[in-house]
Formats: structure tokens, C-alpha cells, sequence
């Protein structure tokens, strides 16, 4: 079910439409969200009444990014749990929706332990939806602090690194308010900038093939009023090679606990990028994001995505169709293979700082990296 908005892509308002909430109409509970495969186009929403739909969500891309996906679990399992569905059946599915992104799988698991456990202390499924929900909520209401913090901290970082201020940031994929509680991860930090007249430029990577910087970025960043612009993925070695960027900032998935960085793909040939030249090439993610179960990037599950999604080209319009076939216009001939891994990982060795809502770790080593999130991990249930 979608309700339509007024509102079109030329509007250049900051959005006010949030990118997931929690509704409870006379109908029954119901998460909503807005679709990020309509985006610039529109702002549409999508009313979830059950786990599955939330699911299907997950893997279209209608809610994306991995804060936010985190929240989206959290709050697919509050829903199971005020609907009166199989909780943990649809834990379960809500987790594997997506495997890279470990926020998803850490808010589901969240939520479900609040469930489990008031379920085991009360035997009540009331209330035991409740404090699903209450979970929910307080990882919502957490990620809008964290994202706050990470802002500083990264702003902060940045005035150190490059003293003077007038940055050039380069960014990719989408990292602001769309993946967030609050203003995002690197984007916030860009944001930050911004406000307080130091960025003279966001460069914005189109990141194919599904286009989150086209789509996504330009649009919260013409909705804030930032100076910035967009160019294909392999414009960018030739961006750094005339000198015109002074900080790559970029979101993860997943973080391993060596350092290594799982992000959308493309993110790693960046990192080469900026080692090359010099530039400092900067992860800003909340704890969350940092998985200690994960030893080394070679471990990371990477996300492997239908073939269409790079031999045929989607616009935001036109709704897709058909199991095979993307519904788009194809730009390869029929048949035509495709590698389409969603993301890739980037070595610690070649990240100058993670920026968390805790700090930031630089240089970026295992033993750095579990202290920061050690502080944290300490309150957070
Ligand atoms: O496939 P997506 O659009 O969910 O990928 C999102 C990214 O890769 C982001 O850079 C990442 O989740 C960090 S968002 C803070």
C-alpha cells in the first residue's frame, strides 16, 4: 500500500518526510517508509503491515543504507510482535534480507532479545511487543544522537587535517538523512562543514549501477543548499589527479574488527585514489557498524545483486516489473552476464580514520578500533 505526495523532485525544501516511522492507526500498527527507488522523482510512502513487506523493502532498496536498515529490523520485529505473527520466524527473515549491512542483523537481534526477554520474565505478548517496540524506538532515538556526534567528531577531524578549511569533499553512494535516524554518517560530516562555511565543495559519485549518489545525495544536498557536484564513478581519477579534492569521506556495512571496510562498491578504488594522491581517505560509521565477530575483510559477506541491475538502466518513474527482466531499458545485448557485487572492502592500511559517535581511530588498527567501541558497547543492551 503507497500513499502519493504532493511533492516532486524540483522542490527544494530539506525534506521533511522521514525516512521510516512507527504508526499506529485505528487499523493496527504499521511501519512506514519512505521509497528511495522513487526518489529524486517523488516522495511516495510505504505503508508496511507486516514483516514480509518490510522485507521486500529491504531487498528492492526502498529502505537502504546501514544505519537505517538496522532500524527498519528493529522495527519489522516490533511489528511481528504487535500484530500477533511468528516473531521469531520473522526475525529470521528480516536479518537475512540483506547480508552485508550488520546493522541490519544487530537492530533485528535487538528487538527480538527486548521480545524474548520480557516474553520469558512476563509470558505476556503485550507486553513483551512493547519492549520490542520500546527497543526499537531507543535505537531510533540512538542513532539520531550517534549521527549527531559522529558530525562533530568528523568536522573536527577534518579542520585537523586540513587546517584552512575550504574542503573538498569527495563522497559516494548515500550517506545522509535517507540512511539515518538523524543527518547520516559521512554526509552528516559534510553537513556539518557546510553549516559553518567550510565546504567549498561536495563532490558527489553517481555509484553505479543504482545510482544512491545521483539519486540520493544530490537530493539532500540540494535540499540543504550545498555547493555541490555530481560526476560518473570514473570521473573521479581524474578529479584527484587535477587536485581537486581534499578528503574522501565515505559510510560502511560493515566494519571488521581488523579495520577493514565493507562499503558500496566503488568505495575501494577511492581509497587507491586518495592513497595515490595524498588525500586523506576518511570511514565515518557508528559503532554499530563495527563487527567484532568479523575477524578480517575477507571475511565480510559481500551482497551479490541481480545481473539487470547493470545491464539495463531503471529510471526512478518507472516502476519495475517481471522476475528476470528489470522492467528498464537495456543497455547490453539480451543475455549479456553481469558482476554486480553490491559492495566491496576497503584494507585498513588504506583508511586514514574511522569516525565514530565514540571518536575516531587513526591510524585504524584492531586493537584501536575494540577500545572505541568497547566505551559504548558498555551501555547499550
Ligand atoms: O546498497 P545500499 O544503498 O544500502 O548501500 C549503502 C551504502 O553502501 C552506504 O554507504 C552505507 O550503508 C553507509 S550509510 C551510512
Amino acid at each position: 500500500m503507497a500513499d502519493q505526495y504532493a511533492r516532486t523532485g524540483d522542490d527544494t525544501r530539506p525534506t521533511e518526510t522521514p525516512a521510516i516511522r512507527w504508526e499506529e492507526p485505528p487499523e493496527g500498527p504499521v511501519v512506514v517508509l519512505l521509497d528511495q527507488t522513487r526518489l529524486p522523482a517523488e516522495e511516495v510512502e510505504l505503508v508496511c503491515t507486516d514483516a514480509s513487506t518490510l522485507v521486500e523493502a529491504i531487498r528492492s532498496l526502498a529502505v537502504r543504507g546501514a544505519p537505517l536498515l538496522g532500524i527498519a529490523g528493529a522495527y519489522g520485529v516490533a511489528l511481528a510482535a504487535a500484530r500477533g505473527f511468528a516473531v521469531e520466524e520473522a526475525a529470521e527473515a528480516l536479518a537475512g534480507a540483506r547480508p552485508t549491512a550488520v546493522n541490519l542483523s544487530v537492530g533485528v537481534r535487538r528487538a527480538q532479545g527486548a521480545h524474548r526477554a520480557e516474553l520469558g520474565r512476563t509470558g505476556d505478548q503485550k507486553l513483551a511487543a512493547g519492549a520490542a517496540l520500546a527497543a526499537a524506538r531507543a535505537l531510533h532515538r540512538e542513532d539520531a544522537e550517534a549521527s549527531a556526534r559522529m558530525a562533530e567528531h568528523g568536522l573536527a577531524l577534518l579542520d585537523e587535517l586540513l587546517p584552512g578549511g575550504g574542503h573538498r569533499v569527495l563522497t559516494h553512494c548515500n550517506t545522509g538523512a535517507l540512511v539515518s535516524g538523524g543527518e547520516g554518517t559521512a554526509f552528516a560530516v559534510a553537513l556539518a562543514a557546510h553549516r559553518v562555511g567550510r565546504l567549498r565543495r561536495l563532490w558527489v559519485d553517481e555509484t553505479r549501477p543504482l545510482l544512491q549518489g545521483a539519486r540520493l545525495t544530490a537530493y539532500e544536498a540540494a535540499r540543504n543548499g550545498m555547493a555541490y557536484t555530481l560526476l560518473t564513478d570514473n570521473a573521479a581519477g581524474s578529479l584527484f589527479a587535477a587536485g581537486e579534492v581534499d578528503a574522501v569521506l565515505v559510510g560502511a556495512d560493515r566494519i571488521a574488527a581488523d579495520g577493514s571496510v565493507a562499503n558500496k562498491v566503488g568505495t575501494y578504488p577511492l581509497a587507491v585514489l586518495a592513497r595515490y594522491h595524498h588525500v586523506p581517505f576518511i570511514v565515518v560509521a557508528p559503532v554499530t557498524t563495527v563487527d567484532p565477530d568479523t575477524p578480517d575483510g575477507a571475511s565480510i559477506e559481500v551482497e551479490q545483486r541481480a545481473g539487470h541491475e547493470v545491464t539495463e538502466i531503471t529510471a526512478p518513474q518507472v516502476p519495475v516489473a517481471g522476475a528476470e527482466a528489470g522492467g528498464g531499458i537495456a543497455v547490453a545485448p539480451l543475455g549479456t552476464q553481469a558482476y554486480n557485487p553490491a559492495f566491496d572492502v576497503t584494507p585498513p592500511e588504506l583508511v586514514t580514520a574511522i569516525v565514530t559517535e565514540e571518536g575516531a581511530v587513526s591510524p585504524v588498527t584492531a586493537g584501536a578500533l575494540a577500545e572505541l567501541c568497547g566505551r559504548s558497547r558498555q551501555v547499550t543492551i
